[in-house]
């Protein structure tokens, strides 16, 4: 499918959201990050102004602030009322409303646009897209992945998270997702599979509960470490 305006959904996070989801601790956050699939996430604008090291991908960066605050517009009362008609699908604890949600997820695309414009000439917000990134080997220490692999495992197969997972590892010393669910607030169909085929392949998968929650029973990353060759015989 090609990606065009029209087919988005733009719907970003906050920086505290980010950090829970995430499990991320002060050292993490002074580490190079990669946000993968940041879409109009807020986590780059507020940990740039931290200090913090971070880059996000996303083939959403293609389009202009104008354009992507058009579509916002379009899109924002629909999420809205698909939130409200699925509201037993989330634990309204952190966030108490959907009306709270709609204020939290503008204000943090608010901070996104302001950053954007400008921030584009920096090279913080790269176009791209997996399963193939932009980016040298190693260039990061940590790669985020937040609401795009599992979450559409009915839109993405195995092979493309198995493809995705190693790329995001090939840029990356370790890599993170959340949520292990998919749309409807079910475990992911892929997350057995890609466990098992990652593992054989030589990677430490774990999965590890998260200080979120706002998908029922969604409190869970997986993190993904490739194993370096280290020793007298490494390089050879
Ligand atoms: C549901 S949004 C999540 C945004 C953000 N990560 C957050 O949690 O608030 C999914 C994002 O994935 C991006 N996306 C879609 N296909 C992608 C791909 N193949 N590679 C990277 N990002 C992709 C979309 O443009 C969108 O911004």
């Amino acid at each position: 499918m090609s990606f065009t305006l029209e087919n988005i959904v733009p719907w970003g996070r906050s920086y505290d959201e980010y950090v829970a989801m995430f499990d991320l601790t002060e050292d993490d956050l002074r580490r190079r990050i990669i946000g993968c699939g940041d879409g109009p996430a807020s986590f780059n604008a507020t940990l740039t102004q931290q200090g913090g090291n971070i880059v996000s991908v996303d083939p959403l960066y293609r389009f202009s602030a104008g354009e992507i605050r058009k579509r916002i517009e379009v899109t924002y009362p629909e999420i809205i009322a698909q939130t409200e008609k699925n509201r037993h699908e989330f634990s309204w604890t952190r966030i108490k409303s959907v009306d709270e949600l709609g204020r939290l997820r503008m204000a943090t695309m608010e901070k996104f646009l302001s950053d954007y414009s400008p921030a584009v000439n920096h090279q913080r917000y790269v176009e791209g897209e997996l399963p193939r990134l932009p980016f040298a080997d190693g260039a990061f220490d940590i790669a985020l992945c937040s609401h795009l692999l599992f979450l559409y495992s009915e839109q993405l197969s195995e092979e493309f998270h198995i493809a995705s997972i190693k790329e995001l590892c090939r840029i990356a010393n370790e890599t993170r997702i959340f949520p292990i669910l998919e749309l409807g607030a079910t475990k992911s169909r892929h997350v057995q599979g890609v466990m098992a085929r990652l593992t054989e392949a030589g990677y430490i998968v774990t999965i590890e509960t998260v200080p979120y929650e706002f998908q029922r029973g969604g409190n869970q990353m997986m993190r993904i470490k490739s194993v370096k060759p280290t020793g007298l015989f490494a390089g050879r």
